[in-house]
């Protein structure tokens, strides 16, 4: 049943060049344009805004989505369900609101849905599961097609959330602007490579390696700006849940601004980087290392600038910026799979999680 895999995680991440796959199976053109039988050209005419719900892993590829979308030039925010059911942000019709759960069956992000449906905004859900309660409950759905996930810790459903968000932004921003985006064919390309792409990082891989050396640390902190900074999220998040290690993601800038003070040399620090925005975090990752934390740094194979101011490099192969966020992720995943293994972790099924979140 785990197909020959010691956990679902590692399997789940295996899978995750086939679930790409599935993802973008007929929803980009041969001559390089989004096809989304859902969203013809035009179904998102009128946008003015977009507001994300989700919570967890779906949060962190719902802050990816954000930062694409504002790059974009179209305002967009990514709330925590939790908060955005009690203490919703003003919505009108031409607010598109996007509920981002992989089950489709969690409470907050379930509620924060309804709160939306009732002040009258347009709402879609982008979900896993065909015939889930927000589905169901959405104006429109969108699948993502990563089939089954069943260890608790979110992997391939990640990375199918972020592409299809990313089909979804370039469809919308053809619609409101009246044209593609600036980089909508080379960000096309970069998603038809993604399975690939996440086959070579998964096959060439050293993060387990890293495992011994950091398992047990005071703490852990991952850094990154852009859309490398939900990924740094996602790591701390991916890190603490299955291995029980102490780990926080912050965008790179704001470490200084407090979580500084906890870096030590038993603090190592994962720097993330896109391609984008690098110099300020390599600024960021010197102010760490002065403070003696060893530095693993996730980057573009070809960034020899990272590769010579870090003590561990975990590289992914050349793509776009706003992809390249999802390879790096990956060797996150990889991190915490390995650091929890090396711990003798119940990586499947971690001490007080759930799969599906049912109760507010
Ligand atoms: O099913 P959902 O995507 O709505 O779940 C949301 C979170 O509970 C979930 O992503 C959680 O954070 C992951 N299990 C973490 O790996």
């Amino acid at each position: 049943e785990r197909g020959g895999y010691d956990h679902y995680m590692l399997k789940e991440i295996n899978e995750q060049p086939e679930a790409l796959e599935r993802t973008i199976n007929g929803r980009i053109t041969d001559d390089g344009r989004v096809d989304l039988e859902e969203f013809p050209a035009g179904a998102f005419d009128g946008v003015s805004e977009v507001h994300f719900l989700s919570c967890g892993t779906s949060h962190h590829a719902s802050m990816y989505a954000q930062q694409l979308l504002r790059d974009r030039g179209i305002p967009a925010h990514a709330f925590t369900a939790g908060e955005y059911a009690t203490t919703p942000a003003p919505v009108s019709e031409d607010t598109l609101v996007i509920a981002v759960t992989q089950s489709g069956e969690t409470a907050d992000t379930l509620a924060s849905l309804r709160s939306a449906n009732a002040r009258g905004a347009r709402t879609l859900a982008v979900t896993n599961v065909v015939g889930s309660t927000a589905a169901r409950e959405a104006d429109e759905a969108l699948f993502i097609r990563a089939g089954p996930e069943i260890g608790v810790a979110a992997t391939k459903t990640f990375s199918s959330q972020v592409a299809t968000l990313a089909l979804v932004i370039e469809r919308l921003v053809a619609d409101v602007t009246g044209t593609p985006s600036e980089d909508s064919e080379a960000v096309l390309s970069a998603l038809q490579e993604l399975p690939d792409l996440v086959n070579r990082v998964i096959r060439d891989s050293t993060a387990s390696s890293l495992a011994n050396r950091y398992a047990g640390s005071d703490g852990h902190f991952f850094i990154g700006r852009g859309v490398a900074y939900p990924v740094a999220r996602e790591g701390a998040l991916k890190l603490k849940e299955i291995s029980y290690e102490h780990a926080e993601g912050f965008s790179a800038g704001e470490l200084k601004h407090g979580p500084l003070a906890l870096v030590t040399s038993e603090t190592p620090v994962v720097a993330v980087f896109s391609g984008k925005h690098d110099r300020k975090t390599l600024n960021n990752v010197e102010e760490v290392r002065s403070r003696g934390a060893p530095v693993i740094g996730v980057a573009p194979e070809s960034a020899d600038n990272v590769a010579a101011a870090v003590d561990e490099f975990l590289a992914v192969p050349e793509t776009h910026p706003d992809v390249a966020g999802i390879l790096a992720n990956v060797q996150l995943q990889l991190v915490s799979y390995y650091v929890a293994n090396v711990l003798n972790r119940s990586i499947d099924k971690p001490r007080n999680l759930a799969k599906s979140v049912t109760v507010e």
